[in-house]
């Protein structure tokens, strides 16, 4: 985004950067369709520095985990637990995108909710990065109750004990190119605000 640092370039795919952080809001728009091009590790690297600059509740980072899974057989074995009805394109929850993220929380936070609350601010913070990037992105939560209810699989999805994925996020080329091609309209119609003067 410009107004960093003075509009500083960063050290890798950002210095094309030409957005404001209003374009980089309103351009986002999830993601079910995606090519088969990689995403390079520059950008996963942008996009786990804008997880990293989440706000946490407490500042606990120790009580969040992020998995990274570009292993097909594996975001394959997390969508088909879910089953075809987690998905709108016929393609199963996870849109055969390369990447997928989980955040994980720690079991502690689980009760208290803070764990939604931390994966909701690193997945918009994510996908205002893979925005900027013009990498397509969608929140899933479509692939969660099946998974958590799989503890055997999450070691090998690098979630440790005592963690329980919460949120997951895809990542990847859009299929349209037009997808983040522009801003949708400002509005404050979306949602019902009641102002209490
Ligand atoms: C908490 C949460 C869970 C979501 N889970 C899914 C999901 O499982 N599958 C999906 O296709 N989209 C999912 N979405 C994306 C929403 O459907 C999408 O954000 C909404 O339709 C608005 O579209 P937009 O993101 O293009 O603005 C989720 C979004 C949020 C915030």
């Amino acid at each position: 985004m410009t107004g960093r640092a003075g509009g500083v370039a960063g050290r890798n795919d950002r210095k094309e950067v030409v957005m404001d952080t209003m374009q980089v809001i309103t351009t986002r728009k999830t993601c079910r369709a995606f090519t088969d091009e990689p995403v390079t590790k520059d950008q996963i690297r942008t996009i786990l520095e804008a997880a990293n600059a989440s706000p946490i509740a407490m500042h606990d980072f120790e009580a969040v985990q992020l998995s990274v899974i570009v292993d097909r057989k594996a975001i394959d074995a997390i969508d088909a637990l879910a089953g075809a009805n987690g998905g709108r394109m016929g393609t199963g929850p996870t849109y055969r995108a390369p990447v997928l993220i989980l955040v994980s929380g720690s079991e502690d936070g689980m009760e208290r909710g803070t764990n939604y609350c931390n994966a909701g601010c690193i997945i918009e913070n994510m996908q205002l990065a893979a925005t900027e990037l013009g990498l397509g992105s969608g929140y899933i939560l479509g692939v969660i109750k099946s998974l958590q209810q799989h503890p055997e699989m999450f070691a090998a999805l690098g979630v440790d004990e005592g963690f329980v994925p919460v949120s997951a996020m895809t990542l990847g080329h859009p299929a349209d190119a037009d997808l983040l091609a522009g801003p949708r309209e400002a509005t404050t119609e979306n949602i019902i605000t009641h102002f209490v003067e």
